[in-house]
């Protein structure tokens, strides 16, 4: 494996050197490269620093070019055999005191074959890896899973592979709602009618993500009608029934003292739940891992430990009876703060304790020096205050350091949130059936020509319905409320990963029409400018990636896979492939579109989206 230098940092570095000989006042000033439509690249720091100096710009930036010719000169002069090929073909002053790069198509190529010899494309490992805890895929127990635990769990997956590409030590933590004293009513309510999750067996398809502690017997649906069926009636027997009331009251008494019995039909409904939760995750060909669940009761062992250290170190005090953090800034409407509660009055502890001392596991155990929750934007006050609360207690310094990766709510085509016509939560399972349903329809439509055979069709409608609803959650930023719209997802046109995976199938099928003409890369050609914009594109990769696993913003690789798609196509549109002029020039077009197919499957990959080989 070698990491590839991408030409931006390979122009940044040959601008930041002629700058500082140019102007050794300057320091190391940044020449803030970008990537340009008039060149190939713009540096504009020079403006900046020009202020700064109280220099005119267009003179410095002249002086600049002046100070990198000369360094090329003697590069040059040195020998024959210099180690550095030239890279920059131009350069000139323009505007104010902008720089405009033009780089050399042999260099364009000869980067582009180093990464094709990669099998990470040449994408650098970060510097200094670190251990990322990330808590995603959080569903809660005997409740249907909605669409917000949807953007969790696609939003977490994309950036735990995202974080692993770059070297980064991942340990997933799927902190399920399995506690609370809902579980009084659920448990009396199994005790008193025995037989309301019993399996029959041959009752359904065996599933469970890996299968592990999961029984089989039953599929994930009939998994959640029974726990809906048993949550329903518990429900209107505790609000009906007061002696009912009662006997559920006793028995989370019972179940928090740690009872045996009570602790084993708990038992049961969170098994039951990992059926149906596993089956969802299956569908969407996600793996989670049995390990990985560690659920709020996970923390009971340490929560009076969290609370007791919480008030002896003063971070947290009495106040009417309760454990209870304050903070300057969280007020209520009256004026007066809102606490964070850690400990009730009535000795309860709730989800910010368990919370804590989750953060205490992950910081001390687990070793994490971040710790990243993807989880609603709605719960950014508690994460706020539970953060707050961990630095104060030392949990979290400047060596840890925790992220709300927040997302939005997800809206109806309405604009309001995401409710059926009856105004219920819509069931996640229906969604990812209708986009599959959809998704199949447009395969098969356009396997007319393709001639895929019935097994590929179903696949492929799993694997387009599938992206399609991953994509649209992931391609806008995750802090802005989306709508889900089935039609524009699985639509061929536009910014969906309908449209990438079959950019990406197109070039499959250009590969192999090639038959025994193979991809090679041949530096000597002169590239066309669609040839040059793709290629220079294909190797911003790696940084888009670093930044991605730096800002938590999987959007953006999104958006420049879309772009990647996109120069493709104007690339097929411009250069003929397969009958372009020269053999040698087929080769190298077949290279350029075999490169941007691999960079297309990896990146759709980091996201949890496949591309299939035939569309
Ligand atoms: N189960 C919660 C919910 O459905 C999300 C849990 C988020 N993670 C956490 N550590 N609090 O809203």
């Amino acid at each position: 494996m070698a990491s590839v230098t991408s030409l931006a940092s390979t122009v940044d570095e040959r601008i930041a050197d002629a700058l500082s000989a140019a102007l050794p006042e300057a320091g190391s000033a940044d020449p803030l490269l970008r990537r340009s439509d008039r060149a190939d690249f713009q540096a504009n720091g020079i403006l900046a620093l020009a202020k700064q100096l109280k220099g005119n710009p267009r003179e410095l930036a002249t002086r600049v070019v002046s100070a990198l010719t000369a360094a090329d000169a003697a590069a040059g002069s040195a020998g024959s055999d210099r180690t550095v090929p030239a890279v920059i073909k131009d350069i000139e002053v323009s505007g104010p005191g902008f720089l405009n790069i033009t780089v050399t198509d042999r260099a364009i190529v000869e980067t582009l074959a180093a990464r094709a010899a990669d099998s990470r494309l040449g994408v650098p490992y970060a510097e200094q890896p670190g251990t990322t805890v990330i808590d995603y895929a959080q569903p809660n127990v005997a409740k249907e899973m909605h669409v917000g635990h949807l953007r969790s769990a696609v939003i977490g997956a994309a950036m735990v592979e995202i974080l692993e590409f770059t070297g980064e030590k991942v340990i997933r933590r799927h902190h399920i709602g399995d506690w609370g004293t809902q579980f009084g009513m659920l448990i009396q309510y199994l005790i008193e009618h025995p037989h309301e999750l019993d399996h029959r067996t041959g009752s359904g398809a065996p599933t469970g993500a890996d299968g592990a502690g999961a029984d089989t017997s039953v599929d994930g649906e009939t998994a959640m009608s029974n726990l809906n069926r048993l949550y329903k009636a518990s429900r209107a027997l505790f609000d009906s029934d007061e002696e009912f009331k009662a006997r559920s009251r006793d028995r989370v008494v019972a179940l928090q003292a740690g009872d045996e019995e009570t602790r084993a039909f708990w038992q049961r409904f969170v098994d039951e739940s990992k059926i149906y939760f596993y089956s969802v995750f299956d569908k969407l060909d996600m793996e989670i891992h049995d390990a990985d669940v560690v659920g709020e009761s996970g923390y009971n062992h340490m929560l009076e430990e969290t609370c007791r250290i919480l008030e002896e170190t003063g971070v947290a005090v009495r106040s009417e009876g309760a454990l209870c953090v304050f903070f300057e800034d969280v007020k209520g409407p009256d004026g007066n703060q809102v606490p964070l509660i850690v400990k009730k009055s009535n000795g309860g502890y709730g989800y910010a304790a368990t919370d804590l001392s989750a953060i205490r596991d992950r910081v001390l155990s687990l070793d994490a020096t971040t710790l990243l929750y993807v989880v609603d934007a709605r719960q950014s006050l508690h994460f706020k205050m539970v953060f707050e609360t961990a630095r104060r207690a030392g949990w979290l310094n400047d060596r840890v350091h925790a992220v709300q990766l927040a997302f939005g709510t997800v809206l109806g085509k309405d604009g309001k949130p995401f409710k059926t016509r009856e105004g219920e939560t819509v069931r996640l399972v229906d969604l990812l059936d209708e986009a599959v349903d959809r998704a199949t329809a447009v395969v098969r439509e356009k396997a007319e020509k393709s001639g895929l055979s019935e097994r590929e069709i179903t696949e492929n409608g799993w694997h387009v319905g599938i992206g399609a609803v991953k994509y649209a959650d992931l391609s806008t930023s995750a802090v802005r409320d989306y709508k889900f719209d089935l039609d524009q997802m699985v639509s061929l046109n536009g910014d969906t990963s309908v449209y990438l995976q079959y950019a990406y199938a197109r070039i499959k099928s250009i590969l192999r029409k090639a038959g025994g003409t193979r991809p090679a890369a041949r530096p000597e050609l002169a590239l066309a400018p669609a040839e040059r914009a793709l290629g220079l594109h294909v190797d911003e990769f790696g940084e888009v990636l670093a930044e991605v696993a730096t800002s938590y913003e999987p959007h953006k690789l999104a958006a420049y896979l879309y772009q990647l798609a996109s120069h493709f196509t104007t690339f097929y549109d411009q250069c003929p492939v397969l009958k372009a002029q020269t053999p040698a020039q087929v080769e190298n077009r077949l290279f350029l579109c075999d490169l941007t197919a691999r960079t297309l499957q990896q990146g759709l990959a980091l996201l949890g989206i496949r591309s299939p080989e035939r569309l």
